[in-house]
């Protein structure tokens, strides 16, 4: 097969020449169709297969009123688009695929239906044909499992939109041949999309790095810490998110996404760090999925989200003086802070009476730092100080259960007072961004951990795959290895649950100081 390959670089002008002259589809669905659309746009003859015939047409007439529509907007020439057409055919039957070079199956999610299509086709295909699946939950190797051939069967999962997401991950199970895998990549790169290589492994990279947004943040509104609507808002302005955890689940949808959560979760044997939430698994039950039902976690109306308002600044008529814990994060710069926001500092080794003692700790909760600190509850309020206050657009506070209302109020208001917006959440070992960006991080270290993909492929699947603002190697580095790695010990210590303990992987960098991206030699 590696030969197979080289002829072909080997040729004259082999760059000109699409690596797969002529392309399978099977399945013409959402995904078939737009793979379809960038194969022929690279140049491939594409051949296009459906059980249902009339999906198959009404694929290729819905590619060709994609190109009709980036001509008019001189995105495509015309020539262009008429020869792309010319090399959309649909396929009367499975034996017109014989002479294809590859063939994508993007069919329905069973395995034994598409191990049993892989048997058929080959019976039909030359030997050097690749067979490519796009499933996003199966195994490659179960998919290969049983076929005369399983060297040159691969996973090709793109996104979907196709056109518009520019990843696509190239999957090799046990036996399949790295000049396969090589290939796919090749051909990724002519239909203009970026291929990250994965190992065959549950939810290959994206949907592997995505568990830790989505359970983490339902994991917080499971213990009371806070509503749907506020850490949406915290994990938007703080880290930087597009999209909160809970409009992501409600635009994907809860019938996608539950499913996507319990099947990797058991297909890691019960991992911990995938535990997907009871909230979701009800709401799943009781059809409540999201835009696409009007209802998840916000109401749609005509389409727009109604979200409940933000919470009132309180107003004060005396603010009390503040008192500053000594290990606080970030100290010098909160004192800062609180002498530009008009703050009456206290100065003594403990707080007066009076004051108003603010904590800023990594990963515990507010609880816990005033029962160690020898601090009144009553009084005490925690910021989180992960993030540089001047990187972020909004303040989170967080109480605990003995925080009287008068000293909640007052840090509220005293956090306020330059305008920057405020969230005040009940206690929580790591706040709402800490939890969520050390889960996020100790994810994406344990897929390097496990050789699942370089760290390199990793932050190019997630950044492009799912959109975070930084790939999440990347947004370890920038809030500090060693403060990641904090966060989760004393998260672990706080919930005494496996899911936060660190992997190795950030455990030995964070330790030593080393990038999260650094790979050894
Ligand atoms: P879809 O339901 O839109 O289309 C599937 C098409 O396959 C239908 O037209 C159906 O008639 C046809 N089909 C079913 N069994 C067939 C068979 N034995 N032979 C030929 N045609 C057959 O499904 P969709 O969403 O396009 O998904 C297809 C595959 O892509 C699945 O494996 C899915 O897990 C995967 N995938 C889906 C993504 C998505 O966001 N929809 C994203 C990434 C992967």
């Amino acid at each position: 097969m590696r030969q197979i390959f080289a002829q072909r670089r080997g040729g004259d002008n082999w760059q000109m020449k699409p690596i797969y002259p002529n392309i399978g589809i099977i399945g013409t669905g959402a995904m078939g169709r737009g793979i379809a659309q960038i194969a022929a746009q690279a140049g491939s003859r594409v051949h296009l297969f459906d059980t249902n015939a009339q999906a198959a047409m009404a694929a290729r007439e819905f590619i060709q009123a994609q190109w009709t529509r980036m001509v008019e907007k001189q995105r495509m020439g015309a020539d262009e688009a008429q020869a792309q057409a010319n090399r959309l055919v649909v396929a009367p039957t499975l034996q017109a695929l014989a002479n294809c070079d590859l063939i994508v199956e993007a069919i329905v999610e069973r395995l034994e239906v598409k191990t049993s299509l892989f048997k058929e086709l080959e019976t039909l295909i030359a030997p050097n044909a690749v067979l490519a699946s796009n499933t996003s939950s199966l195994s490659i190797t179960a998919i290969a499992a049983g076929l005369q051939h399983p060297e040159r069967v691969a996973g090709f999962h793109f996104f979907n939109p196709v056109p518009l997401m520019k990843v696509v991950e190239v999957i090799a199970g046990l036996r399949t041949d790295p000049a396969v895998v090589e290939g796919l990549c090749q051909y990724a790169r002519a239909m203009g999309h970026t291929p990250v290589v994965a190992q065959d492994t549950p939810g290959f990279i994206v949907n592997h790095a995505g568990r830790g947004y989505g359970t983490e943040a339902l994991r917080i509104v499971s213990e009371g810490v806070s509503d749907f609507a506020t850490i949406d808002r915290i994990l938007r302005d703080q880290a930087g998110f597009k999209l909160g955890p809970f409009e992501l689940m409600d635009l994907t949808g809860l019938d996608v996404s539950h499913p996507v959560m319990d099947s990797i979760y058991h297909q890691y044997f019960e991992e911990a760090r995938y535990r997907p939430s009871v909230i979701t698994a009800q709401r799943l039950a009781g059809g409540i999925l999201g835009r696409k039902s009007s209802e998840g976690f916000y109401k749609y109306t005509d389409g727009k989200a109604q979200t409940t308002p933000e919470a009132v600044t309180p107003i004060l008529e005396e603010m009390p003086s503040v008192w500053l814990s000594p290990r606080a994060a970030r100290r010098a710069e909160l004192l800062l802070l609180l002498k530009n926001l008009g703050a009456k500092i206290e100065t003594g080794q403990s707080p007066s009476p009076q004051a108003l003692t603010l904590v800023a700790p990594l990963g515990f909760d507010i609880t816990t730092v005033a029962v160690v600190e020898r601090l009144d509850p009553a009084r005490t309020v925690g910021i989180d100080m992960l993030i540089d206050d001047a990187a972020t657009k909004r303040r989170v506070l967080a109480t605990n259960p003995a925080t009287r209302a008068d000293m909640r109020d007052a840090a509220h208001a005293l956090f306020a007072r330059d305008g920057k917006a405020v969230s005040v959440i009940r206690d929580s070992g790591g706040f709402v961004t800490q939890r969520v960006v050390a889960h996020i991080v100790n994810i994406a270290s344990d897929i390097c951990q496990q050789g699942i993909c370089s760290a390199a492929d990793l932050e190019t699947a997630v950044t492009l795959g799912l959109g975070y603002p930084q790939g999440p190697l990347a947004m370890g580095n920038l809030y500090g290895p060693t403060n990641i790695l904090e966060v989760l010990f004393n998260m672990q210590t706080v919930y005494g649950d496996q899911r936060y303990r660190p992997s190795p992987w950030l455990r030995r960098r964070g330790a030593i100081g080393l990038s999260l991206l650094h790979e050894e030699e």
